[in-house]
């Protein structure tokens, strides 16, 4: 994708030597168009841009700015924005600028730069960047859908289903010098697509999965560089994916599935002479399924038969001639959308760290990580060997693979040798979540070096890191960042190793906004939302999976929530209103929908999972069953009704819509006096059953009585510190506010301690008991395989929320989205002396790094450009507190606003601070 564009892009800022900072040290960079970099094929009619600006000096702001777009990269240079040419525009805005140019038409190509004036002076034009526009218009696809729908006499389609590869291929000519050609394809379930030999792009299992009757999402690629005047060929082998379901005719009324894969591709040529030709997918095309992948199953791996395979079918003069003819088959039925969150890759190559050769012969390779993706292995062997890999996340006593928690998928790949020199392989159309791999029937002797781990996930920056002098913590953060990593799937996973693998809503109602600290999920996450909205029923109903490839819609509020929290964490965290907007109809309507069909005595009631996976009370169940540890489904989900109504009158308000703000508070005001009826004891000042979620939720949501509240945060401590012996207890829904509410609260030294044990049940105990990610359980070494994942992260609640903006100190001000105002203010937990993260916001670079040493305590922090900050130090006297070893108080541009409460509040702008205080 984008090869030839970046390019162009790189030539030009070559040629101008001038790009980029100016005299004044400032400069624009960082160009993104919809939070992406050189986006090819969107399909946003007035796309978002957005810059960063950085500079050497202090308290630098934005106080105009001028974009230019192009329709070449030439009149970019030569700044003719023949598109739009923003002018001179007084504006702080650095951050989802709409462009206001011209109509944009399908497939207009679009060079773009910005210019800055700052409170220190101007920079000079960016680096240019580049968008083009997808295909706007469904008429505009041009052919037909392709595939063949049927198997093969050596295909089975019984339940565990396998279907072999489809590789289907295409010549032309190209009889004129070409100018420019775009490959749009919509390949399903999976695709890999050829051009001359090479293959397009670096993505893998791609597109992004969706509901196929609802969506579609195409992948555009500038493929200008892969052809050539004269013969050209395409190939493009079909895998399943989610498209053909990898259990068959089993469940048909709970599990979907949508048919034989299938192909839509335009190849758009411009030649030099301007004229324009556009090949696509029809009845010329050939296809044969005895290619060399024989299977490929999600859930039971892939077999790869190197003796089939079929040498130079991408390139032009393939004897093709024992191949089939394509057939035109029925389209999806979903809408064409461009794919405007980016693909899987392979994003990370690890090493092995042991090798064990079991008694028969077999080895047990462990990667020492949990994670997910395949194995890449490199053999030497006759033709015909066969190589067996079967992957599994912890083995047995004996040094087996342990698979029971894996359920009925057989994660087994097979390669086939086609003999002679080095052969090195690894699968196209799935992966498996795993530490441990078997090896059997490797030729000779295999060592580490034939091996490596390809750790694959959607193609998104780590924006976040975080240490600290507490190795419990940094260790749950390293967990945590594994199994964030594994779980995105072109959509957020629940688990990436058994036969399950669904986007539940549930575990990613406040997980989402804790990784969005280590991961630029935005993209990710607008997707998934949209993935939410083609899964709404038309009465308001949303399933508790979504795309709904598991059909569950039991109407409970807890899970479906899930999509006005994650909406709002892409405000918060990126700015994204836009996305708010978009889903605000179809929110608005399923709380409507909730309301209307399940309120009873004030209050909507609906629960189905409870606060699911609490510590139970025995060691090897999987849920509780002792009444005194569960938490009543019905304060559950009114409590979380009632803050989901909070959130939607945040919404109207943004949206600007106050008759609907008001109806929100309204009925908010109403449920919480219904609530305090029906679940607080007065006398005895607590929720429930006395549970820690059955008071946190109440408190954090502020339905508590401001005279009770005392009580309420007395019996929270009190069951944490005395009957838990300060331990979690809570499950999905209770985690998600525990750490924040007893910080909130007064009590960080509790989160603390519940953050950093290392005895049973926490965070620690995984860890300590050799989880390199996080489980599904907090008993997952004890309990029952029946539920048992190894890289679950629903648990993970708001723990990262919590180390980033409590522990680091590093919060986007509520009414200052995506950092535009940060409240940089660390908790400092007895024990814990020192932290240093980062985190690259919407606006740049933010550093916390502080240090405590008896009774000083220093912060080195980092502001980004175009933002400021509110740093609350702790000190004992505000007027002590030293800046670059001056008073922080009169150093230029350090404003002191508060002191009071043992902390010193200054407003700084932008820039690199050196503070320190007495404690
Ligand atoms: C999934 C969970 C999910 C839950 C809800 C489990 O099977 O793995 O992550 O939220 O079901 O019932």
């Amino acid at each position: 994708m984008k090869r030839a564009c970046l390019f162009l892009i790189t030539l030009m800022g070559c040629w101008l030597t001038t790009v980029g900072a100016s005299d004044t040290g400032v400069s624009a960079g960082e160009l993104r168009c919809e939070l992406l970099t050189n986006p090819e094929g969107i399909d946003a009619l007035r796309p978002r841009l957005s810059w960063t600006i950085t500079g050497t000096g202090r308290g630098i702001v934005q106080t105009a700015c001028q974009v230019l777009v192009a329709s070449s990269a030439e009149k970019l240079a030569a700044n003719q924005g023949d598109l739009w040419d923003s002018g001179k525009l007084n504006t702080a805005q650095s951050l989802h600028m709409g462009y206001a140019g011209k109509a944009l038409k399908s497939r207009t190509r679009c060079f773009w730069k910005v210019k800055v004036w700052t409170n220190q002076g101007e920079t000079s034009w960016s680096e240019p960047a580049y968008w083009s526009m997808g295909m706007l218009h469904y008429v505009e696809w041009k052919g037909r859908w392709i595939g063949l729908d049927r198997a093969f006499a050596w295909d089975d389609e019984k339940t565990f289903a396998r279907l072999s590869a489809r590789y289907f291929r295409k010549e032309f000519t190209a009889k004129k010098e070409i100018s420019q050609a775009t490959a749009y394809i919509i390949g399903l379930g999976l695709y890999e697509l050829y051009l001359n030999g090479q293959k397009v792009g670096d993505q893998v299992l791609a597109p992004g999965p969706t509901d196929y009757t609802q969506g579609v999402k195409y992948n555009a690629f500038d493929v200008t560089k892969l052809l050539r005047n004269g013969a050209n060929a395409i190939g493009t082998v079909l895998g399943n994916g989610r498209y053909y379901a990898m259990r068959q005719n089993y469940k048909p009324y709970k599990i979907k599935t949508f048919g034989y894969p299938k192909l839509l591709l335009n190849l758009d040529i411009t030649y030099a002479d301007g004229s324009r030709e556009v090949i696509t997918t029809d009845e010329s095309w050939k296809v044969t399924a005895e290619g060399p992948i024989r299977t490929n199953n999600e859930y039971d791996g892939e077999e790869y038969d190197a003796t089939k395979e079929l040498t130079g079918w991408t390139t032009a003069g393939f004897d093709d001639k024992n191949w089939l003819k394509a057939e035109p088959v029925q389209e999806p039925g979903g809408q064409y959308e461009a794919q405007m969150n980016p693909n899987m890759k392979v994003m990370q190559t690890i090493r092995p760290v042991r090798l064990t050769r079991l008694p028969d012969g077999r080895y047990i390779l462990d990667m020492g990580q949990n994670m997910a993706g395949w194995l890449r292995m490199r053999v030497t062997g006759q033709r015909g060997t066969q190589v067996k890999l079967r992957f599994a996340e912890t083995l047995q006593p004996g040094g087996e693979l342990y698979v029971r928690n894996l359920r009925d998928a057989k994660v087994t790949d097979i390669y086939t040798l086609k003999g002679g020199a080095v052969e090195s392989w690894e699968p196209t159309f799935i992966y498996h979540g795993f530490r441990y791999v078997e090896i059997t029937g490797y030729p000779g002797t295999p060592t580490l070096n034939d091996f490596d781990g390809r750790v694959v996930y959607d193609d998104m920056a780590t924006i976040g890191t975080f240490t600290s002098s507490d190795p419990t913590l940094n260790q749950i953060h390293r967990n945590a960042y594994w199994g964030i990593l594994s779980n995105y799937k072109g959509m957020p996973v629940d688990c990436p190793q058994r036969n399950e693998r669904q986007p539940w809503l549930g575990d990613r109602s406040t997980g989402s906004y804790g990784e969005s600290f280590l991961f630029d999920n935005s993209r990710l996450y607008a997707k998934w939302l949209d993935d939410i909205a083609q899964s709404q029923k038309a009465d308001g109903s949303i399933p508790d999976v979504a795309p709904a490839f598991w059909r569950y819609y039991g109407d409970n509020v807890t899970w479906p929530g899930t999509y006005l929290n994650v909406a709002d964490m892409l405000y918060r965290q990126f700015g994204d209103l836009e996305t708010v907007r978009k889903h605000y109809p179809s929110m608005k309507k399923w709380m409507l929908y909730m309301a209307d069909r399940y309120t009873e005595n004030g209050l909507v009631t609906k629960d189905k999972y409870g606060d699911w996976c609490v510590p139970p009370e025995a060691k090897e169940l999987i849920h509780a069953k002792d009444p005194a540890r569960i938490t009543e489904g019905a304060l559950l989900a009114s409590a979380t009704y009632i803050h989901l109504l909070q959130t939607m009158e945040r919404f109207a308000r943004l949206l600007d819509v106050p008759a609907d703000a008001e109806t929100f508070t309204k009925t908010a005001t109403t449920m919480k006096t219904a609530f305090n009826q029906r679940f607080l004891n007065q006398t005895a000042g607590q929720y429930g059953n006395n549970t820690v979620t059955a008071n946190l939720l109440p408190l954090v949501f502020g339905i508590v009585p401001e005279t009770v509240k005392p009580q309420v945060m007395a019996c929270i401590t009190d069951k944490i510190l005395n009957e838990n012996k300060g331990h979690i207890s809570t499950g999905v829904i209770g985690t998600q506010w525990l750490m924040r509410g007893l910080t909130d609260n007064g009590r960080t030294d509790i989160a603390y301690r519940i953050a950093t044990n290392r005895d049973y049940p926490g965070w620690g105990y995984m860890a300590d008991h050799g989880a390199t990610t996080i489980w599904e359980l907090w008993n997952g070494d004890t309990a029952n395989p029946e539920m048992n994942s190894g890289n679950h992260i629903m648990l993970l609640g708001d723990l990262l929320v919590w180390y980033y903006e409590h522990l680091a100190g590093i919060q986007s001000a509520p009414d200052a989205p995506a950092f535009k105002t940060i409240v940089m203010k660390p908790e400092l937990p007895a024990g814990l002396n020192a932290v240093k993260a980062a985190y690259r916001s919407p606006y740049g670079q933010i550093v916390s790094d502080w240090k405590r040493e008896k009774n000083s305590f220093s912060w080195n922090i980092t502001i980004p450009a175009n933002t400021k900050a509110l740093v609350h130090i702790p000190a004992q006297d505000a007027g002590r507190v030293l800046e670059g070893g001056r008073k922080a108080g009169s150093a230029a541009g350090i404003k002191l606003v508060k002191t009071g409460a043992g902390r010193a509040v200054f407003e700084v702008g932008s820039g690199t601070y050196r503070f320190s205080s007495s404690l």
